[in-house]
């Protein structure tokens, strides 16, 4: 971010505006750059031809349905008209991370966050926050699946049910393992489900192809006892058996397991245990 002044409380370092309490600021694509443009063609073009046959298939029907195209930053308005009649939710603009309580206020309410502005073209592989491809490409064609949609909504009341209290670290792994990193197995194989992987060229490849990460099949306690870190390609990925797999997070389902989770030992992001059952599918070249 060194191109990028550091932010003095309450106001947006790259418009200029004071930050309002929801972190909602307009998108304004029209004030996107050229060079912006031609940064989201290239991350696009490169990402769309490494997801073939490694990403699940709602994740492009979400694509072409929202009409993300290489054509450029997309524009979160007509995006919305699209997403919102499916699914009820909306792409808001952000200036950059928000505060717990506010992201799961959005989420709770079906509006997902979005940073507004593009990394700069020497920063095509590595950003330390989410920017707009991460968020938009990332996230957002999948919104278009009504369970993951239903999914994300659930989170968000969570987490404003576990606002202050420590079991909102255990919450904040499941959103890691399987928004961000989940894998999901799909009849044609072993198929990238999480943003954080699909956004990464290098993890990409790697979550399902490396030797190195387990691949464990998901475990709503076993998720909640795992830690994570954020530097580094995953050491493990949990994968789904498909989106009847992500937990419905009523409440009182999941206070039964956040208290059995918390009431057993945390797993280090790369630790085994004996009830893991391995994920019996194809790691290898794609089909
Ligand atoms: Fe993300």
């Amino acid at each position: 971010m060194d191109a990028v002044p550091q932010a003095l409380p309450g106001l947006d370092p790259r418009s200029g505006r004071v930050i309002p309490p929801d972190f909602l600021v307009p998108q304004e694509p029209e004030r996107y750059t050229a060079q912006d443009h031609a940064t989201w063609r290239t991350l696009f073009d490169r990402q769309t031809e490494l997801l073939r046959g490694r990403v699940v298939p709602e994740y492009y029907a979400g694509l072409a349905a929202l009409g993300i195209t290489d054509q450029g930053i997309p524009d979160f308005a007509q995006m919305n008209e699209v997403l919102a009649r499916a699914t009820g939710w909306r792409v808001v603009a952000v200036p950059g991370l928000v505060p717990d309580a506010v992201f799961f206020a959005h989420l709770a309410a079906r509006r997902f966050p979005a940073g507004y502005w593009i990394r700069s073209p020497d920063q095509l592989d590595y950003i330390e926050e989410p920017d707009v491809f991460h968020d938009v490409f990332g996230h957002v064609p999948l919104l278009m699946q009504p369970s993951y949609a239903d999914y994300i909504a659930a989170y968000g009341r969570a987490g404003l049910a576990y606002a202050g209290q420590p079991a909102l670290a255990n919450l904040a792994r499941l959103y890691w393992y399987t928004v961000e990193f989940g894998l999901m197995r799909t009849p044609e194989g072993l198929r990238i489900f999480g943003a954080g992987i699909l956004s990464s060229a290098g993890e990409s490849v790697y979550a399902l192809e490396s030797a190195r990460p387990l691949r464990v099949v998901f475990d709503c306690e076993r998720v909640l006892r795992t830690r994570y870190e954020i530097d580094h390609y995953q050491d493990i990925y949990f994968v789904l058996s498909g989106y009847d797999d992500l937990p419905a997070l009523r409440p009182a389902e999941l206070d039964a397991h956040i208290a059995a989770a918390r009431a057993a030992p945390e797993i280090a992001a790369g630790g085994r245990i004996a009830a893991d059952l391995p994920s019996h599918n194809n790691v290898g070249a794609p089909g």
